[in-house]
C-alpha cells in the first residue's frame, strides 16, 4: 500500500510540478542536502560505538552518502545555470542521546528504505536524462545500505521483535514528519493564491483611484493632519 501511494506521489509531481526545470533542480538539491545530512548522522553514530569493525563498515557507508550528495551537486548543475545555494542543515540527532545505539541505525535503515523505493520511482518515471542516470548508480548503492543498517543493528544485540518494534515506530514518525511538511507546503501554496488574489483585485481599483486624483495638476495634500498624527 505504502509502495503504491508513493508511486502515485512520484507520478504526480513528475507530470505535474518536475515539469519546470527549477522545480527540478530545486529537487535534486534537497536530494543532495538529505545525502550530506546522511553522512553527518553515520558519523555521529560511529562516535557510539566502540566496535572497530562495525565503525569501520559505517565510515565506508559514509563515503558513499559523501559520493551520493556530490553526484546530485553535479547533476544538480546541469538543470540549472544558478550556483548550488547552501543548504540549511538540521543537525539534530534522530533518537535521544540515552537511547540504544541500534536505534539510530533503525532510523537510518528506514531512511534507506525510503530512499530506494522513491529515487527507483523516479528514475523508472525519467526519460533518458542525467538525472535518472545518477538516480540509476545511487539506487544499486542505496539497496545494499538497506541490508546493510539491518545486518549491523542486529549485530549490536537487537532483538528480532524491538527491530520490528521499532521499525514501525520510526516509519509513523516519519509519517508525520512528512504529513507536517506536505501541509505547510499546501498552506503556504494557499495563501500565496489567496495573496495573489487580493492583489490582482485590489490593484485596478487603486489604479483608477490613482488616476482620478492625477488628472487634476495638483494634488491636493493636507499636511495638517501629518502634523496632527504626529
Ligand atoms: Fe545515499
Ligand atoms: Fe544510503
Amino acid at each position: 500500500m505504502r509502495a503504491f501511494f508513493e508511486r502515485v506521489r512520484v507520478k504526480l509531481a513528475l507530470a505535474t510540478v518536475w515539469k519546470v526545470p527549477s522545480n527540478k533542480a530545486a529537487a535534486i538539491r534537497g536530494f543532495q542536502a538529505t545525502e550530506a545530512d546522511g553522512v553527518w548522522h553515520l558519523h555521529r553514530a560511529i562516535a557510539r560505538i566502540d566496535d572497530p569493525k562495525i565503525r569501520a563498515i559505517l565510515f565506508t557507508h559514509s563515503l558513499e552518502e559523501e559520493s551520493h550528495a556530490e553526484e546530485f551537486s553535479h547533476t544538480y548543475q546541469l538543470y540549472t545555470s544558478d550556483r548550488i545555494p547552501p543548504a540549511t542543515y538540521e543537525r539534530k540527532d534522530l533518537t535521544a542521546g540515552n537511547e540504544p545505539i541500534w536505534k539510530v541505525l533503525a532510523y537510518v535503515h528506514v531512511g534507506e528504505e525510503d530512499a530506494t523505493a522513491r529515487f527507483g520511482y523516479i528514475a523508472d518515471g525519467l526519460g533518458d536524462e542525467p538525472l535518472k542516470r545518477s538516480l540509476a548508480k545511487i539506487v544499486d548503492d542505496e539497496a545494499g545500505h538497506v541490508d546493510l543498517t539491518d545486518h549491523l543493528l542486529r549485530s549490536l544485540g537487537a532483538q528480532p521483535a524491538d527491530v520490528r518494534r521499532e521499525y514501525r515506530r520510526v516509519r509513523l514518525a516519519r509519517f508525520w514528519e512528512d504529513w507536517l511538511r506536505n501541509s505547510k507546503r499546501v498552506v503556504d501554496t494557499v495563501a500565496a493564491v489567496l495573496l495573489s488574489i487580493a492583489y490582482f483585485a485590489l490593484a485596478p481599483l487603486a489604479t483608477l483611484s490613482a488616476r482620478r486624483r492625477l488628472e487634476d495638476r495638483y494634488v491636493e495634500f493636507d499636511n495638517n493632519r501629518v502634523k496632527q498624527i504626529a
